[in-house]
């Protein structure tokens, strides 16, 4: 079938702004939007830029605005999308050149949550146990690959980009709810400011966006109850 692609071009060198291109281009209905974009840079135009690694869901690199909405370029096919295609990068984000975007501040907020497990404890002879509940109580935040679709479909990052955001919220979350993790109460005090988790406004923007269908605002909102109890909610709080 032949599906008609516009997709939103920039080169910072040669364009005083972004500007829509559109391609003629034949595919199977299976075939991915990243395979459709891979034709139009082999066959049609190869200078067009776009960000991928793994193609199959995991590394997060490829989420992309497809037909309006946020969404995983290797994990959209073109039979859920109908004969045209749009495609543009991610919103809120500088454009480094055409669906490429500068993910830097968006890593920078993910760094300040201290997405790593604190314990100063005496490690015991083998493992730090866990109780299948107990890693159950974070199972969902584990999920995330970072794709950054959540933070860039959420309107009050939209309004400032200094919100930490839904992806940054996870990520802590997943440490926060961890029993075996000691700088929980610190996590939390980070998530407190002004550009804290209290700015989510509860648009659920963010879990429509997410490729990995984690519930982002159930967990926004266990870190607010957390912030407001001074508790995780654990037996060993
Ligand atoms: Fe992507 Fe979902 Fe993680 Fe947000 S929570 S960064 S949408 S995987
Ligand atoms: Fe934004 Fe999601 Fe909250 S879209 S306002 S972070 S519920
Ligand atoms: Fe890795 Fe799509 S290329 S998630």
């Amino acid at each position: 079938m032949e599906v008609t692609v516009r997709v939103q071009r920039y080169d910072p060198e040669r364009d005083a702004k972004p500007h829509w291109a559109v391609y003629r281009v034949e595919v199977e209905p299976t075939d991915r939007v990243i395979d459709v974009l891979h034709k139009i840079k082999a066959e049609q135009d190869g200078s067009l830029a776009v960000r991928r690694s793994c193609l199959h869901g995991v590394c997060g690199s490829d989420a992309l605005v497809i037909n309006g909405r946020n969404r995983l370029a290797c994990k959209t096919l073109v039979r859920d999308l109908g004969r045209t295609l749009t495609v543009a990068p991610l919103r809120g984000f500088r454009i480094i050149k055409d669906l490429v975007v500068d993910m830097r501040p968006f890593f920078q907020k993910y760094r300040a949550i201290m997405p790593y497990l604190v314990n100063d404890e005496p490690p015991p002879p083998h493992e730090r146990l866990q109780s299948p509940e107990e890693r159950a109580r974070f199972d969902d935040t584990t999920k995330c690959i970072l794709c950054a679709a959540c933070t860039t479909a959420c309107p009050v990052f939209w309004a400032d980009s200094r919100y930490l955001g839904p992806a940054a919220i996870v990520q802590a979350h997943r440490f926060i709810f961890d029993s075996r993790d000691r700088a929980w109460r610190e996590r939390l005090q980070l998530l407190s400011d002004d550009e804290g988790v209290w700015r989510c406004r509860k648009v659920f923007n963010c879990v429509e966006a997410c490729p990995r269908h984690i519930n982002v605002t159930k967990a926004i909102i266990e870190v607010q109850q957390a912030l407001l109890t001074g508790s995780r909610g654990l037996p060993e709080d």
